[in-house]
């Protein structure tokens, strides 16, 4: 092909074996320890699984990636790689970040300085002396949403190294690397897996030092990611464009119909991606009880799989600064009517 495939086209055929009569998909090898006496063993050599998984992430990103067990592996691996004394962070952002930042802070070896990532002019205000800017953008459970290039900018004129967290907006609505940042991470568990089957996490970097770290993290840490996992993530790929063109078409439409509800004081959502966030005028206890009046929409904490969940989030500790009635909804690929006539009498 002459001309740069387009995400769509990458997602269906990137990381294929492409030998004359290999199988169109690669194997699940279940192995961990490989005959002979050069060494091959599955945490430093990877199974093939997991290589064209990332050569397709890294390919829908434009950079180079390495696959971990979770999420929040993959985050860790980030910090680890970069090794920050002073990390600049959005307040609002997924309370897991947040937890794994609290440890290194309590134990002397980290300082952050929390920001809200949606004013730009106060994430800038943090850098100088800082080591990393952590963006997560939209921010889970509240959709702020970062201004990654400038952000990107700032922070490269300081010195200063930048971690995109890019899960809710996944490969097909931003790829942060063009835009400067030094990793992007994910957590595939969510719309990259897309049909909540599986945990992993991917790290992608352009900079091949940094490349060379996360993948000697990985190694070290041990923190790999299951053969079936990644197979079922690269499936997942497949239609990833396909899913987001449905699940953000009808969160779009959820959107305007809970705005137009009298039952809700407020719906945030970025503008794109599949994630919604909309408070109840009555608080907490309106909330539990819509979640749990639901019957097709699953009351359910993870997100980004082919069906709606939704939560009431200040439950948890770590959320506890977020409003008290606000439900952060993932909204699945259903038809649009159906999830609508479910939530309207379950927030009614
Ligand atoms: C924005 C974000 N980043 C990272 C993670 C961690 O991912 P995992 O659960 O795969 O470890 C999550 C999980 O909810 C998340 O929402």
């Amino acid at each position: 092909m002459s001309t740069t495939p387009h995400p769509e086209t990458i997602a269906v055929s990137a990381g294929r074996p492409k030998g004359i009569g290999e199988p169109l998909n690669h194997p699940i090898v279940l192995a961990s320890n490989y005959r002979g006496e050069a060494g091959e063993y599955t945490r430093t050599h990877g199974t093939p699984g997991w290589i064209g998984l990332e050569e397709a992430v890294g390919a829908l990103e434009g950079g180079r990636c390495v696959a971990f067990s979770s999420g929040m592996a993959a985050a860790a691996a980030a910090i680890f790689a970069l090794a920050p004394k002073v990390l600049v962070l959005p307040t609002y952002s997924y309370l897991g970040v947040r937890a794994l930042v609290a440890d290194l802070v309590e134990q002397g070896r980290l300082e952050v300085r929390f920001v809200d990532i949606g004013n730009t002019a106060d994430v800038i205000a943090a850098l100088p002396g800082a080591d990393v800017v952590w963006i997560e953008t939209p921010t889970n459970p509240t959709l702020d949403v970062g201004d990654v290039k400038a952000i990107c900018a700032a922070a490269n004129a300081h010195g200063v190294k930048v971690v995109v967290d890019s899960t809710f907006a996944t490969p097909i609505c931003a790829q942060p690397l063009a835009d400067g940042a030094t990793i992007v991470i994910h957590s595939g568990t969510k719309f990259i897996g897309g049909h909540s089957d599986l945990l992993i996490g991917l790290c992608i970097a352009s900079d091949d030092a940094v490349y060379d770290r996360l993948h000697h993290t990985r190694l070290v840490n041990g923190s790999t990611p299951g053969s079936l996992e990644a197979f079922l993530a690269l499936r997942g790929i497949r239609t990833l464009p396909l899913r987001m063109e449905r699940a953000q078409a009808n969160a779009v439409e959820i959107v305007a119909r809970l705005r137009a509800h009298p039952a809700v004081a407020e719906a945030r959502y970025p503008g794109f991606g599949a994630m919604v966030s909309f408070v109840l005028a009555g608080g907490a206890d309106a909330a539990d009880a819509a979640c749990r009046k639901v019957q097709l929409v699953v009351p359910a904490t993870s997100l980004g799989g082919v069906e709606t969940t939704m939560e009431r989030r200040q439950k948890y500790a770590g959320d506890s600064h977020v409003p008290p009635g606000l439900i952060r909804m993932s909204v699945g690929i259903e038809h649009v009517d159906d999830i609508w006539a479910d939530l309207a009498q379950a927030i009614s």
